[in-house]
């Protein structure tokens, strides 16, 4: 699996291949990859964890593998395809969402979450609080109410600031006494000031009041706890962050405006790069040149996309990847020659070089290289050390197109 991958990652597409594709790269420049086979796939592993943001691949799990919350399933299914491909690049604001379970498993509605696994350098977005209320229990006799007043407080420490305020109103909103189903509630700014300062987080506390103020049965408002209940209910805490890796769906170091002017080029079929040419002369040397790169482009077939898929199992990782189990990484394989067509996608300074390598110039001048020129993002659902189950998205992992560059 790890040659297939080195080998893809060829001299040709080193030239164009993103600084995170280089991490397979580099340890191969420097020594033979004959010296120890252990060593090497140990070294390509760790690069690739590298690409996915990893220094370690999450430990302890495997043997109390649990299932996955559904909420988590249903978003990864929204946002990537079967080959965890993103389907709308805009859908999330961020690159991370990020669920946790409640620690408590208290039966006061009270509720804390163990945020030790979010990045210092983690932008919080928005953070949800995902309670699942349950129908009122039928042997209560049937309440004059329709509505609850539902609050979310964050629990602070009145030891430590100079206010005698013991919690903080969050979020509140009325909710029909007779529904069940997930109520989410926004707490963004309590979690903002948890992962500032990890020894504030106190937990959240949720309060039901009748819609006069009083108190209500507790017995009539119930959400599932993490103890008593079925753990598809059990109360979650869904963040949604930006880990700050950059974003641009186009491969780097491509400015839009090239390929739009490329785009607007007159070049189509043989003579798809004349109007380069500076004179006559030239354009008939040019001519004599394209038979004998016809005849050496019989035997290599032309730039194109081929498949390359990098399956998770194979590498060891199914263990903590819910999904996908793989994904089609494609690769650009083929010759480059002269002339280049407009179904090649050449960049302007390809269409220059080409022409350089047929007159032969200048010696040493090779015709363009086979690269990817647009790159899509995947989507990994995976979990954590903490067993919490993340969902992450990585940009230009995935070829979408071929290009002579
Ligand atoms: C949170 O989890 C981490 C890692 O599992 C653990 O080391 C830490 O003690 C936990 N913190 C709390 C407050 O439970
Ligand atoms: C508490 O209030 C006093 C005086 O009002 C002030 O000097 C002190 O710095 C405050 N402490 C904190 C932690 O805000």
């Amino acid at each position: 699996m790890f040659t297939f991958v080195i080998l893809v990652v060829s001299a040709c597409t080193l030239v164009r291949a993103r600084p995170s594709l280089n991490y397979l790269e580099e340890p191969y420049a420097n020594e033979s990859p004959h010296t120890g086979t252990e060593e090497v796939r140990l070294s390509a592993i760790k690069r690739l964890l590298a690409v996915f943001g990893m220094d370690d691949p999450p430990s302890a799990v495997g043997h109390r593998r649990k299932q996955p919350p559904q909420y988590m399933l249903d978003l990864y299914n929204t946002v990537a395809d079967v080959d965890g491909v993103t389907k709308d690049p805009y859908l999330l604001e961020g690159n991370t969402v990020r669920s946790f379970f409640d620690k408590l498993r208290s039966e006061q509605v009270e509720f804390r979450f163990n945020l030790s696994t979010v990045a210092q350098t983690e932008k919080i977005l928005t953070a949800e609080l995902h309670l699942f209320k349950l129908r009122p229990q039928p042997t209560l006799p049937f309440s004059r109410h329709h509505f609850c007043q539902v609050s979310v407080y964050q629990l602070l420490d009145s030891t430590k600031s100079n206010s005698t305020q013991e919690k903080k109103l969050l979020s509140s909103r009325l909710i029909p006494v007779h529904s069940n189903g997930w109520e989410v509630f926004t707490v963004t700014q309590a979690v903002r000031s948890w992962t500032a300062d990890e020894g504030s987080n106190l937990g959240l506390h949720v309060v039901v009041r009748a819609l006069g103020g009083g108190q209500m049965d507790l017995k009539m408002i119930r959400f599932a706890s993490g103890r008593s209940h079925h753990p598809s209910k059990q109360p979650m805490l869904v963040l949604f962050t930006d880990d700050g890796r950059r974003r641009s769906a186009t491969i780097e170091g491509i400015d839009p405006e090239d390929s739009h002017v490329t785009a607007t080029l007159p070049q189509s079929g043989p003579a798809a790069a004349a109007p380069a040419l500076p004179s006559r002369n030239a354009r008939s040397v040019a001519k004599a040149t394209i038979s004998a790169e016809d005849d050496e482009g019989a035997a290599s077939k032309p730039c194109q996309r081929l498949p390359l898929y990098v399956d998770f199992e194979e590498i060891g990782w199914s263990g903590w990847i819910v999904s996908p189990r793989g994904y089609n990484a494609y690769h650009c394989k083929g010759s480059c020659p002269f002339p280049l067509g407009q179904n090649m996608r050449p960049t302007n300074h390809a269409t220059v070089q080409s022409i350089i390598n047929a007159l032969k110039l200048i010696k040493s001048i090779e015709t363009p290289c086979c690269v990817p020129d647009k790159l899509y993002s995947i989507n990994l659902l995976y979990f954590d050390d903490d067993e919490n189950v993340v969902l992450k998205q990585y940009n230009d992992m995935v070829a979408g197109s071929c290009g002579c560059h």
